[in-house]
């Protein structure tokens, strides 16, 4: 039986989500004073008592990363002097998880170095979604519960009908998602053969399975440049795909991603709300692109409340 109080409090990375998630909680929001002095550092008040609370603290470090992490590690700091009992950061979307590996020489492993500063903090346990690569679960020694959005895609995708699906994985990491996808799709998988050249540029080669007259799900964790998903649409559609539905659980749309995605032959781009889309007026541009936004709230809310009674979490993973 929890006999400390659940609290839940939102920094400025993503007031929409952090709301909805407390909706879902039937939880308001706790008050909490987060600004920035007159030369840009972040201040941070909590107006309530947070001694021996299970503290939940709403911030994915989305864009601009650099700010939402710093706020994310004062609002820690800040919980963690004010006697807290526990503190979970709930950041759905990790920031900074590319740099996993040191894969070339003279280059730092910015997820670990991040995860570094989260423990550091003082946070006790993460929840995310989707990481990038699942071995920066690793990075920390607090345990770390890495939902997955799939079911919120496939619930959508069901309803496009159509038994002719093929789950097409946008390159050889990300097989295993487009395996999981088949698997509860009952449908085929494929796979395309990517080359990253640079940041923003990639190579597609050959297709690895059969996409012809098929409809396609290309499932990834996220949309960054939106190089990946325009270059594997368009493979697909040259070897005779039909309709093409994009699922990306973390829709970053960087740089020039809406030109590379109008060019490509695309149904429907599906995202989640874990991202902030008003930062930069992303989500302005949605309707015209076609984009849907499903979110996630619901899922983490019950991931809070589950957390906060000690229950399993591996259970929403199913
Ligand atoms: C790659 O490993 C990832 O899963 C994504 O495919 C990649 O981050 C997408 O980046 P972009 O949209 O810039 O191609």
């Amino acid at each position: 039986m929890k006999t400390s109080m659940m609290k839940v409090f939102a920094g400025t990375a993503n007031p929409k989500l952090a709301e909805a998630i407390a909706e879902h909680l039937d939880h308001p929001l706790c008050e909490i004073n987060v600004g920035r002095f007159p030369d840009g550092e972040i201040s941070v008040k909590v107006e309530e008592d947070v001694r021996g609370s299970d503290v939940f603290i709403i911030q994915p470090t989305c864009p601009p990363v650099n700010d939402n992490l710093v706020e994310l590690l004062t609002m820690v700091d800040c919980f963690r002097r004010a006697s807290a009992g526990r503190i979970t950061a709930v950041m759905p979307y990790y920031g900074y998880a590319r740099q996993d590996r040191k894969d070339e020489g003279r280059t730092p492993i910015t997820a670990k170095l991040v995860a570094n500063l989260i423990y550091g903090a003082g946070t006790n346990r993460v929840l995310t979604m989707d990481l990038h690569a699942g071995q920066i679960q690793g990075f920390f020694d607090i345990p770390v519960d890495n939902l997955m959005a799939r079911p919120v895609f496939i619930d959508y995708l069901k309803s496009i009908g159509g038994e002719n699906i093929v789950a097409l994985a946008p390159d050889v990491g990300s097989s295993k998602r487009a395996l999981a996808y088949a698997k509860k799709m009952h449908c085929e998988i494929a796979i395309v053969e990517k080359r990253r050249e640079s940041g923003d540029k990639v190579h597609i080669g050959h297709i690895i399975g059969d996409v012809q007259g098929k409809t396609i799900i290309i499932p990834d964790d996220i949309i960054a440049t939106g190089g990946t998903m325009a270059e594997a649409a368009k493979e697909a559609k040259k070897n005779g795909a039909g309709d093409i539905y994009l699922a990306a659980t973390h829709g970053l749309f960087c740089g020039n991603a809406f030109d590379k995605l109008g060019g490509a032959p695309l149904k429907e781009i599906l995202v989640t709300d874990t991202i902030n889309h008003d930062v930069n007026g992303n989500g302005s541009r949605f309707a015209e692109m076609n984009i849907q936004v499903l979110s996630v709230a619901p899922l983490l809310g019950e991931a809070i409340d589950r957390i906060h009674h000690d229950k399993s979490v591996s259970f929403l993973f199913r």
